[in-house]
């Protein structure tokens, strides 16, 4: 799919991947719908995109209610292409801490916050988006899972939704293939982001420690990866692993 003139959603693009890659959509030729929690949120892409075509969304992509709402704006400004499923959060911590005899759990509420963006998010947005693609000329759907999906310590809910939506990834490149519409996701390292930034320092130099490149990867590298995806028609129902070599 040529990128120039294509109508693309992003989720969680106020900041970090989701604002770069809005970015990199726009310079190339695209139009953007861009989303995140609030308004406010969106203030820096609105300072940098400037006059290049971006509408901007409030929208709670765990809350039904508000992702038909925005769909509904998105197919009255005439349809969608492609949907980059990047919006997502952490709630790090341990299954269970043992320390001096107290114990400490997981908090189920830490656990279902996660689920409900990063996953139950993820398949509003796309249902959503399938419909209007269908009804258009199909289109693109990319999920951002992360190399947590094979399991990472400190990740019980984030590595289950990620898992989920590496699964829903297969699951909808095989049902919406005959609309026209491909799926695939991006399972990104640990890249430069503020959700990284936010690791505990001695986690963090462990991780990067175990990286095979012995850096953090940047978030146009990640960007790239989406824009590839769109380009490449037979990219369909896989996941792009984009982590400079490291395995957890
Ligand atoms: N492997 C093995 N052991 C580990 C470990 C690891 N990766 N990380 C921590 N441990 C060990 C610690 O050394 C410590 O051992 P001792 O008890 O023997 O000292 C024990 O586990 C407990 O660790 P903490 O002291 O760090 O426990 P905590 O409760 O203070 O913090 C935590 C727990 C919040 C999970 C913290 O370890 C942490 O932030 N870890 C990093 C989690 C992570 O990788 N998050 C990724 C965020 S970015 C993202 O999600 C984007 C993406 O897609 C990758």
């Amino acid at each position: 799919m040529d990128i120039r003139n294509k109508r693309c959603l992003v989720t969680g693009a106020g900041r970090g991947l989701g604002k770069q890659m809005a970015m990199d959509l726009l310079r190339n030729g695209a139009s953007v719908h861009a989303c995140d929690i609030s308004l406010a949120a969106l203030e820096g892409l609105k300072t940098d995109a400037r006059d290049l075509p971006v509408m901007f969304h409030a929208c709670d992509i765990a809350d039904e209610a508000a992702v038909k709402a925005m769909f509904a704006k998105i197919s009255g400004d005439g349809g969608l292409d492609v949907l980059v499923n990047n919006a997502g959060i952490t709630r790090d911590g341990l299954l269970l801490k043992v320390k001096d005899g107290d114990v400490k759990t997981m908090p189920l509420q830490d656990f279902k916050a996660v689920i409900d963006v990063n996953l139950v998010g993820v398949f509003l947005c796309a249902r959503e988006a399938a419909a209007l693609m269908a009804k258009g000329n199909g289109g693109v759907i990319i999920n951002i899972s992360s190399i947590s999906r094979a399991g990472n310590f400190g990740q019980t809910n984030y590595s289950a939704a990620k898992a989920g939506v590496d699964a829903m990834t297969v699951t909808w490149s095989k049902e919406l293939a005959k609309y026209k519409i491909r799926c695939a996701a991006i399972a990104p390292g640990y890249i430069n982001t503020e959700m990284v930034a936010a690791i505990k320092p001695e986690a963090l130099e462990k991780i990067t420690a175990q990286i095979p490149l012995h850096r953090l990867g940047e978030m146009c590298e990640i960007s790239r990866t989406v824009l590839f995806i769109i380009e490449n028609d037979f990219v369909n129902g896989k996941t792009l692993e984009i982590d400079g070599g490291l395995r957890i």
